[in-house]
């Protein structure tokens, strides 16, 4: 029998697995991707993120955050983003770049309705995140519509690495319908 990671369609169908179950299983591998930017003066820089919805036959995902943080000069800068996951349990690395648009305000008010107060407070804060302040506890949290914003992740590449007995490594691109191609792991 063929094992999933042993076809460029199992592996890429894999990768949408891990995503969509990212998005609903707090223990999930892709739950809590490595959201990658690159900053207005050129550095990388890359934070923990929650990923809130995966959408394969749009190549879409998204991630909520704060507009008041860094990230978001960033973005606007340079609206690319790459996303890291690690799958201890299948082996398998998968590192994707996106477009990303910032959407705020009443397009995604359907976002901010379901959200308890316990998660409305990640957007808010005063003074804004990365603020030097004399005390660590020197902020207030508040929940603030207006700060809201989804950054809306639309795929163009996908890396997967896989370390069976054999390691295997492919690209997939949107260009050529994520056809797939092998790579030299
Ligand atoms: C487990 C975990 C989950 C996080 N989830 C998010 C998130 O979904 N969105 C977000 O903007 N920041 C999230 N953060 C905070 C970011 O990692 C980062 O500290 C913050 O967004 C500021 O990043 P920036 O200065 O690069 O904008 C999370 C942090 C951790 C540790």
């Amino acid at each position: 029998m063929t094992e999933w990671f042993e076809a460029l369609d199992g592996l890429h169908q894999q990768v949408w697995r891990c995503l969509s179950l990212g998005v609903t299983d707090r223990d999930a591998s892709a739950r809590q991707p490595t959201l990658a930017t690159i900053s207005p003066d050129g550095w990388p820089e890359a934070r923990t993120v929650v990923l809130r919805r995966a959408v394969s036959s749009e190549a879409l995902l998204e991630v909520y955050t704060d507009s008041a943080s860094d990230k978001i000069a960033s973005l606007q800068r340079t609206p690319r983003a790459a996303l890291h996951v690690w799958d201890p349990a299948l082996d398998l690395q998968f590192r994707l770049q996106a477009n990303v648009t910032l959407m705020k305000g009443e397009p995604i008010m359907d976002r901010w309705s379901p959200l308890p107060e316990v998660a409305r407070l990640s957007y808010g804060v005063t003074p804004p995140p990365g603020t030097p302040i004399a005390d660590a506890r020197d902020y207030q949290k508040s929940p603030d519509q207006s700060r809201f914003c989804v950054l809306s992740l639309k795929l163009i590449h996908i890396d997967v690495v896989h370390l069976g007995t054999h390691h295997r490594r492919a690209s997939f691109n949107a260009t050529d319908n994520w056809a797939g191609q092998w790579l030299v792991p």
